[in-house]
């Protein structure tokens, strides 16, 4: 492993359901990887395997999958032979995840900032909780009154902004959208994408952005891989993928974009 090497490489991952007849390749022979500080988008339709992928990168994959081959390097040491135990310190710590329903992510009984604190206090021994409360808060653009509200006095866009702050309250090094923003707005979406490209600058982190919706990631990710039936079948600097689609899955996938901005020719 080398600091400059990329933080994380998915080499060939296979990962399947069932058996004979009902085999199910969930994703098959998938190479990807992203690079240090890097925004990354892996795009797709529904059930071209783009969650199980990122689940995969943590063995979280519903207990009913088989990891049939391949590697996920993370940071050079293959994630699929470390375990449980490491698997658990890694997630959370090392590699976070934000997930479409930020409700089921925050305990409704707890105040927000009290949650963001405990998950400091647990993955980050003697750091000043409360003082990275409010730093966090104030990343994810939030007041610091939001602290002291419970998850259900704040709306969609606002707790998404939580959940991020959740995500990085144990600093982590890599963070894995799976379409965090499909419930909100699309105005609230963009500032919720805008707010994660923007992190990724500020602190370094690295991002795999997972959306069926290209054009809400198109001018975030410097690269992107188009998925299918479990396969990468594209994949190239967005610019390039955005404007000159080669398979003809991905100029449908274009097509069907919905573009926020004017595409300049
Ligand atoms: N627990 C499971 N048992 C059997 N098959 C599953 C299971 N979970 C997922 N699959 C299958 O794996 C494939 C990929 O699913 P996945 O959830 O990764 O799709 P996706 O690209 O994230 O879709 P979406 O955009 O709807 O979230 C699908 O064909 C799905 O049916
Ligand atoms: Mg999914």
């Amino acid at each position: 492993m080398t600091e400059e090497g990329n933080i994380l490489e998915v080499q060939d991952l296979s990962v399947h359901f069932g058996h004979g007849e009902g085999l199910v390749k969930a994703v098959d022979e998938v190479s990807f990887y992203v690079g240090r500080g890097e925004t990354v988008a892996l795009v797709g339709e529904s059930g071209s395997g783009k969650s199980i992928s990122a689940l995969s990168l943590t063995r979280l994959a519903p207990r009913a999958a088989v990891y049939a081959g391949g590697r996920v390097l993370f940071n050079g040491v293959d994630m699929l032979e470390r375990s449980e135990r490491e698997l658990r310190d890694i997630r959370g710590s090392q590699i976070s995840y934000i997930f479409q329903e930020p409700m089921v992510s925050f305990n409704p009984v707890f105040t927000i900032g009290w949650q963001i604190e405990e998950a400091i206090r647990l993955h980050r021994k003697g750091i000043d909780a409360v003082g990275e409360v409010e730093r966090l808060l104030d990343l994810v653009q939030l007041p610091e009154r939001a602290a002291a509200a419970y998850p259900h006095q704040m709306s969609g866009g606002q707790l998404q902004r939580c959940m991020i702050a959740m995500a990085l309250a144990c600093s982590p090094e890599l963070l894995v959208a799976d379409e965090p923003t499909t419930a909100l707005d699309v105005t609230v979406q963009r500032e919720i994408l805008n707010l994660l490209a923007d992190l990724s600058q500020k602190v370094n982190l690295s991002v795999l952005m997972i959306t069926h919706n290209f054009g809400i990631v198109a001018d975030l990710a410097s690269r992107v891989y188009v998925m299918q039936q479990g396969k990468i079948v594209e994949e190239g600097s967005t610019k390039q993928v955005l404007y000159d689609p080669q398979h003809d899955y991905t100029k449908q996938l274009m097509a069907a974009v919905p573009r926020l901005h004017p595409v300049k020719s």
